[in-house]
């Protein structure tokens, strides 16, 4: 299938019930990355929600990193790369924080954000909120700005925006 719209290319998000547990509805991007014009439809418009006043983007592993490395590339900026515990030999920072389920860690890689740059934040989803706040504190005890937010997909009921005071978000689809 080929997608055309921003809003066909949303549409293929596929929604997995009681993964990774029971109660909880999982949003799987896979169709969406693996369909060429629904892919580039929505790295255009996550381009668009980034906007031009921005120096680096910042991405969580593992999902975000597609998104923010296509972005890099159509857009010229490079990208800083937030890991899970455990993969880095340099850590400039950790924050440990909560999830929608469990419990989670992200460590930022030494010398990937400078001081004074404007970074924007691009991932798949936005859910409680937890992992944009705690990757926005690593960018910012690295001594960058945060410029703003950008995510395909926001979960509105579990309230993100109140965990992320001040920050703009700019999600391509609010369910
Ligand atoms: C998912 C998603 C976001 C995060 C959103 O990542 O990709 O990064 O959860 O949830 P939050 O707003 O409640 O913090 P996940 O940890 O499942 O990692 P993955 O990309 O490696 O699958």
């Amino acid at each position: 299938m080929t997608a055309t719209t921003l809003d066909a290319a949303l549409d293929l998000i596929a929604e997995i019930p009681d993964f990774p547990e029971p109660g909880v509805l999982f949003r799987d991007l896979t169709p969406l990355f693996g369909d060429a014009e629904a892919f580039a439809a929505v790295i255009e418009a996550l381009g668009a929600a980034v906007g031009y006043d921005v120096d680096r983007l910042v991405a969580v592993e593992a999902r975000g990193f597609v998104l923010a490395a296509a972005l890099g590339y159509a857009r010229r900026l490079g990208v800083a790369l937030v890991r899970k515990p455990g993969k880095l030999p340099n850590v400039a920072g950790r924050v440990d924080y909560a999830l929608e389920y469990g419990q989670a860690t992200l460590e930022l890689p030494v010398g990937s954000v400078h001081e004074g740059q404007r970074v924007a934040i691009v991932d798949d989803v936005l859910a409680t909120g937890g992992t944009v706040a705690a990757t926005a504190e690593l960018v910012r005890s690295a001594g960058a700005v945060v410029t703003g937010v950008a995510v395909v997909l926001e979960l509105a009921d579990l309230g993100a925006r109140e965990r992320l005071p001040g920050l703009p978000v700019h999600a391509l689809r609010t369910v």
